[in-house]
């Protein structure tokens, strides 16, 4: 398994060019071929030690990641002293909703809605969205394919009373979708996760919507660093075959595992 599925890093400033010689490991046990260049002396051949970008596994192995090649991931979340303070204005969000200077890109609503008869036989679908519209002044909808899947199960849960959570589009002009539904009034329980994907690390905190407070707070190393220390070395990764694939699939996994922490933390 290549170490980064394993969220183990190994430096490769060069972006596996083989010319930066940061990638160094030892092969303790099993055989690679290739991986030797001038960047190693003659002892550090003798200790075992590979250039692990230009390595190609013969056997299986272990290898150790000597420090000089690991990121610390001990770093990330230390707290620092701030060195300016900052005011902040508390702002009233619902009077600024009411005057229409403010609108959540993420909102939970509530309905009751009318069961079906014979004479009021509107889909599932329509009727969320047409009451959205009626009760909620909500319009150009869009509903989600995984909420489609599960609309009928839910609106049946709690006798049609649903909350719907609904994803505001950046650009105006763009349509609303419907992201979930759940069964009863959930509006109080409102969650999110703010993501910074630096080129270094990759910031996380899960937000409560509802209080704006920030409930959990992660980092890590971008596991793109595997790929080039710098912006031009993962570009170049990016050009190689499946390279743009991989670099999207290590952040990724860098984002799931700090959701998975914030999730573990409560
Ligand atoms: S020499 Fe291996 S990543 Fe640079």
């Amino acid at each position: 398994m290549p170490p980064w599925k394993q969220a183990v890093h190994i430096n490769a400033s060069c972006g596996g060019e083989g010319v930066c010689g940061k990638c160094r490991v030892i092969i303790e046990h099993g055989s690679v071929e290739g991986g030797i260049t001038e960047k190693l002396s003659k002892e550090d051949i003798e200790k075992g030690y590979s250039q692990a970008c230009l390595a190609a596994v013969r056997s299986d192995l272990v290898v150790r990641i000597p420090v000089e090649s690991e990121v610390d991931i001990s770093v990330l979340n230390l707290q620092k002293t701030p060195r300016r303070k900052a005011k902040i204005w508390e702002m009233n969000l619902e009077e600024l909703k009411e005057k229409g200077l403010f609108m959540p890109p993420v909102e939970k609503k509530y309905l009751e809605l009318p069961e079906p008869t014979p004479q009021d036989n509107l889909p599932d679908v329509t009727r969320l969205i047409s009451f959205l519209k009626a009760k909620h002044d909500e319009h150009r909808l869009v509903v989600q394919l995984p909420v489609i899947r599960k609309i009928s199960d839910i609106l049946r849960t709690d006798d049609f009373r649903v909350t719907a959570t609904l994803a505001r589009p950046v650009h105006s002009g763009r349509k609303t979708h419907i992201i979930n539904i759940q069964p009863g009034d959930t509006t109080d329980r409102n969650y999110a996760i703010a993501v910074d994907i630096g080129t270094t690390t990759v910031y996380s905190q899960l937000i409560d919507l509802i209080t704006g407070d920030a409930l959990a707070s992660y980092g890590e190393y971008n596991g793109q660093i595997s790929y080039g220390e710098d912006i031009i070395s993962r570009i170049i990764f990016a050009d190689k075959p499946g390279g743009l694939e991989k670099l999207h699939e290590v952040v990724i996994a860098n984002i799931n595992q700090l959701i998975k922490k914030e999730q573990g933390s409560f």
